[in-house]
């Protein structure tokens, strides 16, 4: 099972990944998702730095980007947890049963969809339709996709993030 650790698990300091991405220029408008994925891949989130100085960059208003980075799912303000569990809730995940795979989530980790555990281990998101309904109710639990979920397995997938999260590094 591949993994992707969110690198919000062990922040780099978001001035100096700003840096790193902004100093390349020159930049388009047109390069703002791009730059936007860099910096949520590198910081774990959008920084309020970075609208400032993509807005200074690019010639675009503070306001166009940040509704840009509340547009996608891939982009988000808050930072998430060094762990991420996404449920899917498209129609076809829901009839099999995806709510009660959600429900069973907030209960272990005490958060709703779209929140984050309080010491930052895990962040718990919902989504509709990843391509894959056949497999549904699907879960992606740090970019590994877990098909024919149900609110045990979801039991057995959550601890093992979390204890996985307990090991010295
Ligand atoms: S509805 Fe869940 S993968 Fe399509």
């Amino acid at each position: 099972m591949s993994k992707e650790r969110n690198p919000a698990s062990s922040p780099l300091p978001a001035e100096g990944a700003l840096d790193r991405i902004l100093d390349g220029g020159p930049f388009a408008r047109a390069d703002l998702i791009g730059l936007l994925h860099r910096i949520q891949a590198e910081c774990g989130h959008i920084p309020r730095e970075a609208v400032v100085r993509l807005s200074e960059r690019l010639g675009l208003t503070e306001e166009e980007i940040a509704s840009v980075v509340t547009f996608y799912r891939a982009f988000s303000f808050a930072p998430r947890g060094g762990h991420r569990i996404t449920v899917c809730t498209g129609t076809a995940c829901h009839v099999r049963g995806a709510r009660r795979v959600v429900d069973e989530c907030r209960r272990i980790l005490g958060i709703e969809p779209g929140g984050t555990t309080p010491d930052g281990v895990c962040t718990l998101e919902t989504v509709n339709c990843v391509g894959a309904c056949a497999l549904g109710p699907i879960v992606i639990a740090d970019g590994a996709t877990h098909g024919h979920m149900n609110p045990g397995k979801a039991a057995d997938l959550v601890a093992e993030i979390l204890s996985e999260a307990d090991e010295p590094a």
